[in-house]
């Protein structure tokens, strides 16, 4: 019985921990999901960084898509469970248990998040070097200017 106590609590701190760096876990929808690609309107065989990529959903859905993605997430559990959720596509999809923040990014061609609002800032500073097209579900980036939304995913563009 203790053993299972502490293994819950274990569970539990991986998800709380990450409240200390970023947004707290909840899966992206899968209209949300159909319009972050449709918004990021890449070609097959392109490339695109997911910034938190929890259960591995949008990586799969992305990998289906045609498209080669990368995922950094910090919870190692969701790291692991989006690995091998995505087994069938190694060869597209790259899993990076890290953070975010100080993991440097690996070039990309599109860049998919689902944070918070107290997060956008300082991803507008990051994305303003990183110099690529932007979808953001449920999160706006304050003062800049948005250049498409769709099912409560928006667009911005970076250049
Ligand atoms: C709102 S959820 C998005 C989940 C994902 N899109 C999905 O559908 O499964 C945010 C995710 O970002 C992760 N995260 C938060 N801050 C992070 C950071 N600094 N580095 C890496 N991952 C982070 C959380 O663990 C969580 O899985």
């Amino acid at each position: 019985m203790s053993s299972l106590i502490a293994f819950a609590a274990g569970v539990f701190s991986l998800f709380a921990l990450v409240l200390l760096w970023g947004a707290p876990y909840l899966p992206t929808l899968k209209p949300q999901v159909h319009a972050a690609l449709e918004l990021l309107n890449l070609k097959p065989g392109q490339t695109i960084l997911e910034l938190g990529s929890g259960d591995g959903k949008v990586l799969l859905a992305a990998a289906q898509a045609g498209y080669n993605v990368v995922g950094i997430e910090l919870n190692p559990l969701l790291a692991f469970i989006s690995w091998f959720r995505t087994r069938k596509y190694r060869k597209q999809v790259r899993v990076i248990c890290g953070n975010f923040w100080t993991t440097p990014w690996p070039k990309a061609d599109g860049v998919f998040v689902f944070l918070l609002d107290r997060f956008m800032p300082k991803l507008d500073e990051r994305m303003l070097e990183y110099k690529k097209p932007l979808v953001s579900v449920a999160f706006q980036v304050p003062g800049k200017r948005l250049s498409e939304e769709r099912a409560g995913v928006y667009r911005y563009d970076y250049s």
